[in-house]
């Protein structure tokens, strides 16, 4: 059976993005492959969170992690620092990337761009640390969005390099996965980029959101004047809009919009509040579990315990490894 690994960093609620781009895979996904899903919260250390928020924000990944309908007992469910292997293959996969690759990373130049003042060691090398998360239990499929797409490709890079120095075929190739066989990108709600936790509380749906606050965000989402009949291609942000339709809504919701549009007769009125209700209808379900989780300590606590065994099995037996086919030997 293949081997499975995801995981999502630990820096506050779920959105609609991290929903249709990865964990909606994972919940697919238990049910056919060896799956480890985790709380990525070395990874999230990069901006420095105090304790509290840190600790905040694992327990709410893991809360919804369940409340999406991940399955303890059919995946590997853990926290990532409870792993420490995965800290000591980070360290050996350091040794096989090179810092103008890792300089080059699109998501590095990102960070630089929009954060100069906290440029760390830790963004350097995060993809070394995915690639580690990855190669600890010798995955083969990833479920990620479209933005961790270079992600992947540098974890097959490192794993290849390893390889080659010793003289094994010890790691395998692990590709990113979606069951739409297209890595996607959910957009956000201010017309422009993709929805993620840094762009603004308004700008995306949580899965977390009350039926208001959703038809709040929608309601006020970016839209144009309306079409005209020389303006047939939709512009970004009705086209955003559209794909959001795309992964909430009916396929006659979708077309129905699509024609008003194409003869020039969509309200946008209508539009958004048809959108904002299909994501009310399509995150109910997750919402209204979050809270009743959020309150048993004791099963998030048998959760993450049980996770931490099984994930710590399967890693040390491939660090026991590694570190024999790196000539660290008992004599
Ligand atoms: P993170 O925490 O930023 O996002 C978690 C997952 O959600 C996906 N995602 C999206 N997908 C589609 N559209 C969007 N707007 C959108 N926003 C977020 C991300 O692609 C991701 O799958 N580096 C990872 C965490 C990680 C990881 C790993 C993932 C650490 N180690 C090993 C896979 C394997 C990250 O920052 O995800």
């Amino acid at each position: 059976m293949e081997t499975v690994v995801s995981g999502i960093r630990s820096t506050g609620k779920l959105h609609l993005g991290n929903y249709y781009g990865a964990v909606s895979n994972f919940v697919k996904m238990q049910n056919e492959y060896n799956c480890f899903f985790f709380i990525a919260d070395y990874h999230s250390l990069t901006t420095h969170p105090t304790p509290q928020d840190l600790h905040g924000n694992i327990k709410q990944v893991l809360v919804e992690y369940l409340a999406a309908g991940l399955d303890p007992e059919k995946t590997t469910l853990y926290i990532q620092s409870d792993v420490p292997e995965i800290a000591e293959l980070y360290l050996y996969m350091n040794m096989n990337a090179y810092v103008g690759e890792l300089e080059r990373s699109a998501s590095f130049k990102d960070k630089i761009r929009s954060n100069p003042d906290n440029v760390n060691a830790g963004l350097l090398t995060y993809p070394v640390l995915m690639a580690a998360d990855i190669l600890i239990h010798q995955a083969t499929k990833v479920p990620v969005g479209k933005d961790q797409e270079q992600h992947l490709e540098m974890s097959r890079t490192f794993g290849n390099r390893f390889n080659h120095l010793y003289k094994t075929d010890y790691f395998k190739e692990p590709f990113a996965f979606n069951y739409a066989n297209e890595l996607i990108k959910i957009p956000g709600l201010d017309g422009k980029g993709k929805m993620g936790k840094s762009e603004g509380e308004m700008n995306a749906v949580y899965l977390s959101d009350s039926p208001e606050i959703i038809r709040k965000k929608v309601m006020r989402a970016v839209t144009d004047a309306g079409p005209t009949k020389d303006n047939q291609t939709k512009p970004q942000e009705i086209q955003n809009l559209f794909d959001l339709m795309k992964v909430v809504s009916s396929t006659d919701t979708l077309i129905h919009f699509d024609e008003l549009y194409n003869k020039c007769q969509i309200r946008y009125g209508d539009f958004k509040k048809a959108l904002a209700e299909d994501m009310i209808i399509a995150t109910q379900p997750i919402r209204e579990k979050i809270e009743d989780i959020s309150k048993d300590s004791k099963l998030l606590r048998q959760v993450a315990k049980h996770g931490a065994i099984k994930a710590r099995e399967s890693a040390s037996k491939t660090i026991k490894e590694v570190r024999e086919i790196i000539g660290f030997k008992s004599f």
